[in-house]
């Protein structure tokens, strides 16, 4: 073989790993490699090009982010219009589609419909020729939309190639489906603008749609966006008979396609379905405003064809909305546990979507200016999941005069020092670190349930430690007496000694809940696991540099800094001492006291619908389980989600037990 044949066999193969790779990271959530393994490969990947600049191709993995920022995006015109959904907003607006698409394909049976969730974010397509990615285009008015190619190579999920595995490639490919961000994304997004001054965003989508649309494609690659496809507008190639055999097909070239999407076979199915995703709502990790039905057979889809915008033959069912709109009686100041002052509307109470709200953050004061928000106020009113909510604007055509600006107050309502305001910072704060308020907070969130987990620990209880000095920071609840707790107010002698034994019992607790518990800036319990995870121990992740902690996936230069900062002052270190002085484990294993899958190795494959992969982890660790990520004669328990990859098959070669969620739930007794 001559040296060029050899660089292009090489290149070809490295291309085809990192291809499969990222697949199985992005799209299937199941690595088979560590960071570490697919980084080298990029690595080497990179360097090959850097000697063979010539070689660089566009679906190259090392493509995705680079161009230079543009003036304005070129349009782009749709060869078949994406068109739009008609709504149905209740029961009855269901059932007379259903009837109408029964009258038009002329039949009293059952349709078999495909139900989906109606995903919250902004429709895009994407082209496929022979297999390689050559545009990404916004929906726009249906007909013309933006060519946001640079922007769209940038997000992880979509393949610059499709995999050909099993399928025929089709000359071409129109896949359709949102761009969405995700409500962890979302929140730590704007806890960023936040602290850099920039104005929020008011939900997922305008934050998914404001990354998307970047002239700047080096701003959206910092974004983790995400997709999921829904459809396709033309194939050239390759046919389907039914919608779901589509997003089968669409699913097997690599394309990412929602987990909840599932066949239903007349209304009450479909019903059923409408009720079950509602539930579901808030533990999804994005937003969904409703389902989609749509008629499986595509020959009946025809027959139906289109009216004006939208095809007859299928229906968004939405749910209830998340906003409405209320009262502001009062603003209060309150006080973060890192000082920040964050200004609460108190409002007339009132129900979004089955729950009771009554308080809505207002971030602070350049968000009450920007959006003139007055006491006495008439306010739109958002929730999102389990974000906190939020005013979206105020209805200014109800003001009668009466309504009170408001300012954050120059002194803290908690301990009187003087709040500062920063140049250039947007939190006005209190910087004394023995501010009650604060003490408070930090407790709270210490013993709180994604936290150290202490049962019985309440505000309320809190507020009385702090107020009698018994607890000044985190580590003296552990050295805390019933000698001491007699003190408190109406505290029986069983109280007491309950409160002392769920003390005792945190002491236990993972080390990813401790690093949790500690409130480090940006650190939230996802961020600790992989912090955990990567580094092992408390003493690791308290010395690593920022280089060490940034080469950790998923730790962006933000949170290294925040991690490194937090673990370098003299508070962090005389803390930290005192907990180990307290007998805290800082170590990643967990010792638990219930041992259900004791001994047990687990690996998963799939994607879950009830548990992420990290949830379903931990709960295993919990149990006394263990998880790896490779499936061999060890292997006790192969746990297969939906569109499993080759673990499966491998547990099936090896005579590995094989179980699904359900299963599992059972195995633990959930
Ligand atoms: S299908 C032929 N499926 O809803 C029908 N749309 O109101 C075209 N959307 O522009 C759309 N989830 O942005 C379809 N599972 C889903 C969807 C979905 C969200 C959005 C999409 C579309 C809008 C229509």
């Amino acid at each position: 073989m001559t040296n060029d044949q050899h660089i292009h066999t090489l290149l070809k193969e490295l291309k085809a790993k990192l291809l499969y790779h990222n697949h199985r990271y992005y799209v299937l959530d199941d690595p088979e490699v560590s960071d570490h393994e697919y980084d080298q490969l990029m690595r080497q990947l990179e360097a090959i090009e850097k000697e063979h600049p010539d070689l660089i191709t566009p679906d190259s993995p090392t493509q995705r982010v680079g161009a230079k920022p543009a003036d304005y995006f070129d349009t782009f015109t749709h060869t078949i219009p994406m068109l739009s959904l008609d709504n149905a907003l209740n029961e009855k607006e269901i059932y007379e589609f259903d009837n109408r698409v029964k009258k038009g394909l002329n039949t009293t049976e059952a349709i078999e419909y495909v139900c989906e969730p109606k995903l919250d974010g902004l429709a895009v397509e994407l082209v496929y020729e022979n297999g390689i990615l050559t545009a990404g285009s916004t929906r726009g008015d249906g007909t013309t939309g933006e060519n946001i190619t640079q922007n769209i190579k940038t997000i992880r999920a979509i393949p610059l190639q499709l995999l050909d595995k099993h399928n025929k490639i089709p000359e071409r490919l129109e896949a359709r489906g949102e761009v969405i961000l995700g409500l962890d994304a979302f929140k730590q997004l704007n806890s960023a603008r936040e602290k850099n001054n920039e104005p929020l965003f008011a939900n997922p989508r305008n934050a998914a749609a404001g990354s998307l649309r970047q002239l700047d494609s080096s701003i959206t690659a910092q974004r983790p966006l995400d997709i999921f496809l829904y459809g396709i507008g033309q194939i050239i190639g390759v046919s389907t008979e039914t919608h779901f055999q589509t997003l089968e097909l669409l699913r097997g070239y690599g394309l990412k396609i929602n987990p909840h999407i599932k066949i239903c076979r007349g209304l009450n199915a479909v019903l059923e379905y409408h009720r079950n995703m509602l539930n579901r709502r808030d533990s999804l990790p994005y937003e969904i405003d409703g389902i989609v039905v749509k008629v499986n057979n595509i020959s009946q889809q025809e027959t139906l064809g289109i009216r004006s915008r939208s095809p007859r033959w299928a229906i968004a069912f939405k749910f209830p909305a998340r906003q409405e709109t209320t009262q502001i009686t009062d603003i209060i100041t309150q006080i973060g546990r890192t000082g920040t002052l964050t200004p609460v509307a108190i409002m007339k109470p009132v129900n979004i979507s089955g729950v009771t709200v009554s308080r809505a953050t207002l971030h602070n004061q350049d968000e009450i200016d920007r959006k003139d928000i007055r006491i006495g106020d008439w306010v739109v009113v958002q929730r999102a999941g389990d974000v906190i909510p939020e005013v979206v604007k105020v209805i200014t055509s109800k003001r009668d005069g009466t309504e009170k600006t408001f300012q954050l107050p120059q002194t803290c309502p908690s301990c009187g020092s003087k709040t500062i305001r920063l140049t250039g910072e947007v939190a006005q704060r209190c910087e004394n670190p023995d501010c009650p308020a604060q003490i408070k907070e930090r407790i709270v969130h210490f013993a709180s349930k994604k936290g150290m987990d202490i049962e019985g620990f309440g505000p309320k209880i809190v507020n009385q430690l702090v107020e009698k000095k018994l607890v000044k920071n985190v580590s003296d609840l552990y050295f805390l007496t019933s000698k001491k707790l007699e003190e408190m107010e109406r505290m029986a002698e069983k109280s007491i000694s309950n409160l002392l034994e769920n003390i005792d019992a945190s002491r236990n607790r993972s080390l990813d809940r401790l690093i949790y518990a500690l409130g480090i800036r940006f650190v939230g319990d996802h961020i600790s696991q992989v912090l955990v995870e990567a580094l092992g121990d408390l003493h690791n992740i308290s010395t690593a540099t920022k280089e060490q902690l940034l080469s950790i996936h998923e730790i962006g230069p933000q949170v290294a800094e925040s991690v490194y900062t937090y673990f370098r002052t003299q508070e962090t270190k005389n803390l930290l001492e005192r907990l180990f002085k307290a007998g805290i484990k800082t170590e990643k294993k967990q010792q638990t006291k219930n041992e259900k899958l004791s001994g047990k190795t687990f690996v998963i494959t799939g994607t879950l619908t009830e548990y992420t992969r990290t949830e379903a982890e931990s709960l295993i660790q919990q149990n006394g389980g263990k998880t790896t990520s490779s499936v061999s004669k060890n292997t006790d328990y192969v746990i297969v989600g939906d569109s499993p990859g080759s673990k499966a098959q491998k547990a099936r070669d090896l005579n590995v037990t094989i179980i699904n969620e359900n299963d599992f739930k059972n195995l633990l007794e959930l």
